[in-house]
């Protein structure tokens, strides 16, 4: 296993319309305060997961951009110096397409930073306004070439598809035109509305399932035919590019969130946790130690919800089946004790079936069809366990 540490950095110019992210706005961000108390966090809690080397460093948010590049370094070093490093460490910062100037990107090369991560989320400009984006399309290509100047060799960019009559051609043409660019990587999200963000409440809906589904089909089959394999539900990567954080943490490996309303998966005294931080202001103010709520316990200096092996068990074949790499059976037999493909046999030949999955001797993926319907699978699938759990015929 590997190690990928998460840096929450919740800070935003202005909260976009549909965004519900643990944020925060503001002209008078403690910065300095802050990045002492990750590296405060950091030494706190590095014990508990100094036994994996440290594949991957994502500084995410918020507005990471915001930040000043030297700030990052700071932390990227600090970081390398509390954990054995791998052979490589993947950093990814990233970046709002508006603040890409010249000095912040060659900031970045020198802080470390090797991957980039551009919200460029749509190349329609009335879309972006719809979306109360800051910055139009074109500042988004030219973020993108500015980076491809200074040097950067990674670069992702996000897409947010869906909105409100959208159409499938509209998806395909800024899905092509995103190609044009020839990124190494692209995170395309269906668009989703909490009912407290100000999109929502303004009357603003995402497309329906149907139309979502054929969004979703259209565009993986343009993006396959460029050359993207489809990794994950959402990501695609060309060249082997995958997002190795991300790519971690659906594997089911521990990682390290620090920051304000982060959370962590870990391992105490053989039990998996999940370890949550509490929101922006208790987490700058208080104690590591501070554990507010009752129900929870402090372990490794932060707050830790016991995840139970149900919860475990069915998170992780959620996060497998959304990847085409699947749930690896050798992991899940060492983790829960019981191998997946004979726990849950029938259901899981019932849905080889019906072509949504395949089962080998090292795991259980999705087919092409059946990584769209991962949610249900593992409903499905966990329900049938459980059923035959409680019934003492497996498990
Ligand atoms: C942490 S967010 C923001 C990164 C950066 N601050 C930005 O806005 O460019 C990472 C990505 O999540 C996606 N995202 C955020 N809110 C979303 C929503 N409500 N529905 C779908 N995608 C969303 C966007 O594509 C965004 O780039
Ligand atoms: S989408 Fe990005 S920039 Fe907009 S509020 Fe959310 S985190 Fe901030």
């Amino acid at each position: 296993m590997e190690l990928g540490v998460y840096l929450h950095l919740p800070l935003c110019a202005r909260r976009c319309g549909y965004c519900d992210f643990a944020t925060v706005v503001g002209e008078d961000f403690p910065f300095e305060r802050y990045a002492e108390k990750l590296v405060l966090e950091a030494t706190h809690r590095a014990d508990a997961y100094r036994r994996w080397p440290l594949s991957s460093i994502y500084f995410g948010g918020g507005s990471p951009s915001l930040w000043q590049p030297g700030l990052l370094g700071r932390l990227v070093r600090q970081l390398s110096s509390l954990f054995e490093c791998g052979e490589t460490v993947e950093v990814t910062a990233e970046l709002n397409p508006q603040d890409a100037s010249d000095g912040l990107l060659d900031g970045y090369l020198a802080a470390g930073i090797n991957r980039l991560s551009i919200g460029v989320q749509s190349l329609d400009d009335e879309v972006l306004r719809r979306l109360t984006r800051e910055h139009d399309a074109a500042t988004s290509h030219a973020a993108y070439l500015a980076a491809r100047r200074a040097g950067f060799d990674n670069i992702s960019c996000d897409m947010i598809f869906g909105i409100a009559g959208q159409t499938v051609e509209h998806h395909l043409d800024q899905t092509r035109r995103l190609l044009d660019w020839q990124p190494d990587h692209l995170s395309l999200y269906q668009l989703t509305l909490a009912k407290n963000s100000a999109l929502w409440r303004q009357g603003e809906r995402p497309v329906d399932d149907d139309a979502s589904a054929a969004m979703l089909e259209a565009g993986r089959d343009v993006l396959q035919a460029a050359g993207f394999a489809q990794y994950e539900v959402s990501n695609y990567a060309r060249g082997g590019r995958v997002a190795v954080h991300n790519s971690c943490v659906w594997r089911g490996y521990p990682y390290l969130g620090l920051g304000a309303s982060a959370h962590s998966l870990s391992v105490v005294r053989d039990r998996h946790v999940r370890v949550r931080n509490p929101p922006f202001s208790r987490y700058l103010s208080g104690p590591i130690e501070d554990a507010a709520d009752p129900n929870l316990v402090a372990v490794d200096g932060a707050l830790v919800e016991q995840l139970d092996a149900a919860h475990s068990e069915k998170e992780l074949l959620l996060l497998g089946l959304r990847t085409r790499r699947g749930v690896d059976r050798a992991f899940y037999r060492q983790r829960f004790g019981v191998d997946p493909a004979e726990r849950y046999r029938a259901a899981l030949a019932s849905f080889v079936r019906a072509g949504m999955l395949e089962v080998d001797a090292r795991a259980i993926r999705p087919t092409a069809r059946g990584i769209w319907l991962a949610d249900e699978l593992t409903v499905r699938l966990f329900g049938y366990g459980k059923g035959t759990c409680d019934d003492g015929q497996a498990g």
